[in-house]
């Protein structure tokens, strides 16, 4: 049990005892495939080893009783769910009860404390560990029998229709379907997944959060699914038979291309080159390229920066100094999520990882007054009930 729930619940005279179900769901990374999974794209997502432990029992009323541990905030949530609460933190939790009342299910009345050690911020997907990690639980006190995928699609349904954000499937899927093996290789129309090694010898992952939070992401994210929208408009018309923008070849998208607003444009042509990315990640990882999977994450920050328009400053510059003005071996690095802040996932020699954490120290303290956050990349279980 984490530490924070522990001492949350011993002052209240509880303890693990006290709940009849317990469960840890993970947050995620994601090495490769950004912003390509609301079109139908390949990503390559982690689960990792923190995430958002659950704590339930059931109570005689007609309510879920929640505990927000780190908000150090309650919430009563009458059942059935009829719509949002105004509360973010609650509607995460209450559009998933709606799900499954949709599908014909009765919430039972619950007492939850819920608590979790993913840096807030860090685009790790704590909202996508916490949808899963509830959905993972009515599954479980239901008897409902849904699988994971599925269940994943359920978290997504939420957030789009309940919560109101048109995000893609990778983070909850990622967080309900995640291995400790390794990253999965899926596809976000078929929903196929195969898992990968990212283990490079001599190499390891390394996060580096410029703790900008990423307030724009909120209202440029919809755009960009526009944006989408509009340039798989155009493939459609010309070739009918191609499902969705992940799917469109270079080829057929540089066939239209000319007929695009220039912005839109090169939104679709970074998600064409997005997912061949992904594939040639796939490749490299097996072959053990450490500079061809660097040149990769290189090549999505440009693409994400340039053409995708969902960087910023302070991540441009975290990025470009561990490429480039550290004289180190960063085989390469991008930035990692929804994008505008978070974190950049750098592939750097393992011997080198203290001296980049001290150059960037000093350099981003120097060009922003801000001391960046290092985590290394332990991947992990999907949910799982503990
Ligand atoms: C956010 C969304 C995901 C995905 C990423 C970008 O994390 O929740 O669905 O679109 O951004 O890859």
């Amino acid at each position: 049990m984490l530490p924070n729930i522990q001492s949350y619940l011993a002052g209240r005279g509880l303890s693990r005892e006290s709940f009849s179900l317990g469960l840890h769901s993970p947050g995620r990374i994601n090495l490769i495939g950004e912003h390509t999974d609301y079109t139908g794209g390949w990503v390559m997502p982690a689960a990792i080893d923190k995430g958002i432990e659950f704590y339930a029992r059931r109570i005689d009323a007609a309510e879920l009783r929640l505990h927000a541990v780190d908000l150090d905030q309650r919430y009563t949530l009458p059942l059935p769910v009829t719509g949002k609460t105004g509360e973010l933190w609650v509607d995460y939790l209450a559009g998933i009860c709606a799900e499954f009342q949709l599908l014909g299910h009765e919430v039972p009345g619950m007492e939850i404390v819920f608590g979790g050690n993913v840096p807030r911020g860090s685009g790790m997907s704590s909202s996508a560990a916490l949808e899963g990690g509830m959905a993972f639980l009515l599954n479980q006190v239901l008897g409902a029998g849904i699988s994971r995928p599925q269940l994943a699609l359920l978290c997504q349904r939420s957030s789009n229709n309940f919560i109101g954000v048109p995000t893609g499937i990778m983070d909850q899927f990622a967080s309900l379907n995640g291995s400790a093996e390794g990253p999965i290789m899926l596809n976000c129309e078929s929903l196929e997944f195969s898992p990968v090694s990212a283990k490079l010898p001599g190499y390891d992952w390394l996060l580096v959060n410029s703790m900008v939070t990423h307030e724009l992401g909120s209202s440029e994210y919809p755009v960009r699914v526009r944006e989408c929208a509009e340039a798989y408009a155009a493939v459609k018309t010309a070739f009918p038979d191609v499902p969705n923008l992940s799917s469109t070849s270079p080829e057929q998208f540089a066939a239209v291309a000319e007929q695009l607003p220039e912005v839109v444009r090169n939104r679709g042509r970074y998600v064409v080159e997005e997912n061949a990315r992904v594939r040639e990640m796939a490749k490299a990882l097996k072959a053990g390229d450490v500079k061809a999977a660097g040149d990769l994450l290189n090549a999505t920050h440009a693409g994400l920066r340039d053409d995708y328009a969902v960087s910023c400053p302070e991540v441009d510059f975290l990025q470009k100094q561990a490429t480039g003005a550290f004289g180190g071996d960063v085989a390469g690095a991008r930035i990692m999520g929804g994008g505008f802040g978070g974190c950049t996932i750098n592939l750097v020699r393992t011997t080198d990882i203290p001296a980049l954490q001290e150059f960037l120290t000093g350099a981003y303290a120097e060009a922003y007054g801000k001391e960046p956050e290092f985590y290394g990349v332990e991947i992990g279980a999907g949910t799982c009930r503990i």
